[in-house]
């Protein structure tokens, strides 16, 4: 199947775009600017192509199907998250969150759909969070855009069901990337993470593989509008 994986340069969509490789597909890395990265990536991983699109920039959003073309599955996974308590979150903090996490998803959902109607198949996939879930006290407006997006996901999961198109999201906890280096390679902030998580550790990137391998197969072919937990327990 032909895969594109937004933020597939390093982090989860690295791991899950390593996955689909190994799964014989023809995977489509990207980022928002450095072409040389996503090529390396590529390279490194043996993927079919690489790409690059800011997803904060809209006429750029709208102008990746025209490279890409086509896909069987598509992976919204690149997301943008500024810290802030919910007195101090700027205009800007929000429109960039919004746009990135959310506006793009849509217009991105918008483009590729006609092609997955017309050849009556599609698996579209968007990353969540735990914290749809779990109140932060720097996280609010991350969280918001997550849930956003999950309630895009079930309501475009019911229409487009007849299509054979299946919508659904994972929310994964805390997972060790390179978004979270800092706490991670911190013992004692470590420790504090993994004091409220039940399975007692982070999680790995390839740990969240295993979930978007079954909605991206025939296997998963009965899952839609649903969201998959892969959180360590963290969300209890
Ligand atoms: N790590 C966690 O603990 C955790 C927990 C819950 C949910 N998540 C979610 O899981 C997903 C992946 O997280 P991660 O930790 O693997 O992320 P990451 O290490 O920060 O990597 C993010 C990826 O998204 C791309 N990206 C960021 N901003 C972009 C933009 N404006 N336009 C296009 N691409 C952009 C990055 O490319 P560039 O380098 O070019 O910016 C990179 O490839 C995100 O949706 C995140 O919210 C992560």
């Amino acid at each position: 199947m032909k895969i594109l994986i937004t933020g597939s340069t390093q982090g989860i969509g690295r791991a899950m775009a390593e996955a689909f490789v190994r799964r014989g597909d023809d995977v489509i890395v990207h980022c928002s600017r450095d072409l040389a990265k996503a090529k390396r990536v590529r390279d490194e991983i043996g993927a079919a192509s690489a790409v690059v699109c800011d997803l904060a920039d809209m006429a750029q959003v709208d102008g990746l199907y025209a490279q890409t073309g086509p896909v069987d599955c598509l992976i919204l996974n690149a997301s943008v998250q500024v810290k802030a308590g919910w007195q101090d979150i700027t205009d800007a903090d929000f429109d960039r969150q919004m746009t990135v996490n959310v506006k793009s998803t849509l217009r991105l959902i918008q483009a590729y759909y006609p092609a997955m109607q017309a050849k009556h198949f599609g698996r579209i996939v968007t990353v969540g969070s735990v914290n749809q879930y779990r109140q932060h006290p720097e996280l609010s407006m991350y969280a918001a855009t997550k849930c956003a997006v999950m309630s895009l996901v079930k309501n475009i999961a019911k229409y487009a069901a007849p299509d054979g198109v299946t919508v659904n999201n994972i929310a994964p906890g805390a997972i060790a990337t390179p978004r979270n280096a800092a706490v991670y390679d911190d013992p004692a902030a470590r420790e504090a993470v993994e004091a409220t998580i039940p399975l007692g550790r982070f999680g790995q990137p390839a740990d969240c593989v295993g979930a978007v391998l079954l909605l991206c197969s025939e296997a998963g072919g009965y899952i839609t509008g649903s969201d998959i937990v892969i959180d360590g327990g963290m969300h209890l």
